[in-house]
């Protein structure tokens, strides 16, 4: 039988990696963090400090670059070249430069097929911008996640806090609208519904309402 794959998309900040690995954890599916593959690369060009804006010295960072994605207690754990980069990638320099590397198409070239590989996992619950349109066009369910820039700012603000980042929350409106219009615009594989995909705005709802609005979309299709 087919694996049953679960795709999600959609705009930073939206919700998706918390409701998508609360989803995994629930039916039991692996988890699949793809923004974490390129954050990774981001953060590999940005210590070796290569000129982000030379696609060339990204292309050849990339020849000897490992990347792994390892399930650690329904947790995933990112691996850079072996190092478990799953918390240094979160840092908000990591964010306001990845949406340039992610969108060199031999990078993308690079993710998709780590990407696809990863997918033959099982039962998968995979999550990015291009899930439902390039990676698994062929995904059984397939959701796209929006909330407004206000609610999407709010929840990083809260989340970066968190962490001890000393943020404002104008400033990270302005990240990630800036990093949506780059995530959107791009040649390759740019952040966009799949014409079967399910749209879901969950600005007006909490992680486990979200997540049981999925629940709900997914009961009536399998
Ligand atoms: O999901 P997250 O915010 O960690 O993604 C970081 C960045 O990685 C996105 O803004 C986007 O530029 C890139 N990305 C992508 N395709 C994916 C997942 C992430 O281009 N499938």
């Amino acid at each position: 039988m087919k694996p049953i794959q679960i795709a999600i998309d959609g705009p930073a900040g939206a919700g998706k990696s918390t409701v998508a690995k609360r989803l995994a954890k629930k039916l039991k599916y692996c988890y699949i963090d793809t923004g974490a593959m390129y954050r990774a690369l981001t953060l590999k060009a940005i210590k070796k400090k290569h000129d982000l804006n030379s696609n060339e010295c990204i292309k050849t960072l990339l020849s000897n670059t490992e990347i792994t994605i390892k399930n650690i207690r329904s947790e995933n754990h990112i691996y850079l070249d072996n190092k478990d980069v799953t918390y240094e990638i979160r840092q908000p320099e990591i964010s306001n430069n990845v949406s340039n590397i992610a969108k060199i198409p031999e990078v993308r070239d690079y993710m998709l097929t780590l990407q696809r590989q990863m997918a033959n996992c099982g039962k998968v619950v995979m999550e990015g911008r291009d899930i439902g349109t390039v990676v698994l066009p062929e995904a059984d369910i397939k959701f796209f996640l929006t909330a407004s820039l206000e609610a999407r700012a709010h929840r990083r603000f809260l989340e970066l806090e968190k962490k001890g980042y000393s943020v404002d929350i104008d400033s990270i409106a302005q990240e990630i609208a800036i990093r949506d219009k780059i995530d959107t615009k791009r040649q390759s594989a740019p952040l966009l519904k799949a014409d079967d995909a399910i749209e879901i705005d969950t600005s007006n709802y909490d992680i486990d309402e979200a997540v049981e609005v999925l629940i709900t979309e997914i009961k009536k299709r399998l």
